[in-house]
């Protein structure tokens, strides 16, 4: 099994990396458009993989896409990340020419591969790379949801001093201030959050894991790279092991939750086909209004953009 990744910066790189950790795939290719970055990383991991015993081979390319051909997933994460008092909308334009640019190239050397989507704004560039690639939307997924779920799960493991791998979450919505993590689908070990927790309390933390993002472009001067591939290797290891695992993820819906003609996410079932099945919440009224104003911000986004199809 074949894995390309799009882009050798800090998220792609540390994808190929974690990935190839993982000894579950023959080949990784990793393609920038910077001469030589890709090859230098591509040769770094391989010279650190005889030490965790893995097999797989990294092959780092400048920008041939032929060294992709018949990948079993394309991991994208090219375009230019947010700086300090940049919003991940502010991004939209620049890296919505570069996503329909790199999914072009992709789909016509690898069509039946899954698409992973990394760059931001995440549920806007999810959108034009399936408009793009023209294919069915369970093949192509935004990952947004589980580093979200993720960054909740460590914040309250802090909060109740409690192991973050016990902690169990659910987010719905666009990856941004407006996410909506779920109290009543939060638990701690099988234990309702509100066991530990009031929902005021819990609200307090969502406020904190909006922020998450933007606390460490803040500290860094640009944005993280370690949770969100760990995040995009969740959902890989998923397709390659067909393990029907459900995380939630940006998805293209039609009618779900009240939705059309969107990527937002929803906690969906994750197997060899991409995006297997979504699952349907029955909402309350509280989580409800967040999704659709969650959706109306993703929506204003998709409609700033320029026609897709040229
Ligand atoms: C973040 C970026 C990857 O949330 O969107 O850190």
């Amino acid at each position: 099994m074949k894995v390309t990744i799009i882009g050798a910066g800090n998220v792609g790189a540390s994808c190929a990396s974690l990935l190839a950790q993982k000894n579950i795939v023959r080949k990784i290719v990793l393609l920038d458009i910077r001469e030589k970055l890709s090859e230098g990383k591509s040769l770094d991991i391989s010279q650190m993989l005889p030490m965790t015993e893995s097999n797989t081979k990294v092959i780092g390319t400048t920008n041939d896409y032929s060294k992709s051909k018949n990948s079993e997933i394309i991991i994208i994460t090219s375009g230019i990340p947010r700086k300090p008092g940049m919003s991940r909308d502010d991004l939209i334009q620049t890296n919505a020419e570069i996503i329909r640019s790199v999914t072009k190239k992709s789909i016509f050397f690898s069509p039946k591969a899954k698409f992973i989507i990394v760059s931001n704004p995440l549920d806007v560039m999810a959108y034009v790379s399936y408009m793009t690639a023209k294919i069915d939307s369970s093949r192509v997924i935004g990952m947004a949801g589980i580093l979200d779920s993720t960054r909740y799960r460590f914040f309250l493991s802090k909060r109740l001093n409690i192991s973050p791998i016990d902690i169990q979450s659910l987010l719905l919505g666009g990856h941004g201030d407006t996410m909506v993590p779920l109290y009543r689908y939060t638990s701690v070990s099988g234990i309702p959050i509100k066991e530990f927790l009031s929902e005021e309390e819990n609200d307090a933390i969502v406020e904190k894991t909006k922020k998450g993002g933007e606390e460490i472009v803040d500290l860094l001067g640009t944005s993280a790279w370690m949770a969100p591939s760990a995040s995009v290797i969740k959902i890989a290891e998923s397709i390659l092991k067909d393990s029907k695992r459900i995380f939630p993820c940006s998805v293209f819906l039609r009618g779900q939750y009240g939705l059309k003609n969107i990527y937002l996410g929803v906690p969906s079932i994750i197997g060899k086909s991409g995006i297997e099945k979504i699952i349907e919440l029955q909402l309350n009224r509280k989580e409800n209004d967040l999704l659709i104003k969650s959706a109306d911000h993703v929506k204003n986004m998709i409609n700033k953009l320029k026609k897709f199809n040229d």
